[in-house]
């Protein structure tokens, strides 16, 4: 089996509480909701992913080593678009979406949150948890989980094959009625106590960042520059953190 990246690693150890289901989506080797399946951080685990062939592979390999009476209850696969994962009204869910870009990412987001949101009557109200790492497009899935008033969780910068991820970990309440006020995003568009200014890996993932920003600017449309200025004056506003 392969080993499981520190990238993954990371987000396995953000699962620090018992949730009623996991979904490990684009889970791709599943080397993750394994890790998760062996320490039992759930009633059930399940494997999410759009190749029948990987979800073959991974449907054989949980037979062959997670089928004793302890585990065979606690997982499921499905060879499905993450879009459309059947997700019921549960007090203690958790879908994780990692390693596919931010742009899908988004949509993902924003499909899971509609139909589970349809699922909702007039009274009650329902929390839902997502831990994302997307592969670049931070700002903007950042922005789509802030629309929806997320509550950060938690949140970290990893860095794998000189590769900066960030590593988001938010709660999102669902209902119909309109959101108290007390409910409005605690989440930061540019990130906020991942960064820890006295890591040089961190100064410099801050100053790549602002120059890629920099260089979109160069090639942006008249009508895109001002959203991009406020998006670089964002991040450069985080400066004065450091060395302080
Ligand atoms: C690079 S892998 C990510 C694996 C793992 N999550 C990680 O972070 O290392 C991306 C996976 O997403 C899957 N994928 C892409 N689009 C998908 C979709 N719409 N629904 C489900 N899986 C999808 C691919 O088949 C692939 O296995």
């Amino acid at each position: 089996m392969k080993k499981i990246s520190q990238r993954l690693q990371k987000i396995d150890s953000m699962v620090t509480i018992h949730y009623q289901s996991i979904w490990d989506c684009c889970c791709d080797h599943g080397l993750l909701g394994l890790s998760l399946l062996k320490r039992k951080s759930a009633e059930t685990i399940h494997f999410v992913d759009i190749v029948p062939s990987l979800i073959a592979n991974i449907e054989q390999l949980l037979q062959q080593h997670f089928s004793s009476k302890s585990y065979a209850q606690h997982w499921q696969v499905h060879c499905l678009d993450v879009a459309k994962i059947p997700l019921t009204a549960q007090n203690k869910q958790l879908v994780i979406i990692a390693g596919v870009g931010g742009e899908l990412l988004t949509s993902f987001v924003e499909k899971i949150i509609t139909a589970y949101q349809q699922q909702c009557s007039n009274d009650s109200i329902s929390w839902l948890e997502f831990i994302l790492c997307p592969v670049h497009h931070n700002y903007q899935v950042r922005q789509t989980l802030i629309k929806h008033n997320v509550i950060l969780l938690d949140e970290c910068i990893v860095t794998e094959n000189k590769r900066f991820y960030e590593i988001i970990h938010v709660k999102v309440q669902l209902t119909n009625k309109p959101p108290k006020q007390e409910y409005v995003s605690s989440l930061s568009a540019v990130g906020d106590k991942m960064w820890d200014f006295s890591l040089n890996e961190h100064q410099h993932y801050l100053s790549k960042t602002i120059k890629h920003y920099q260089r979109m600017l160069l090639a942006a449309p008249l009508g895109e520059q001002d959203k991009i200025k406020t998006i670089i004056e964002q991040y450069s506003s985080l400066f004065p953190l450091v060395n302080t």
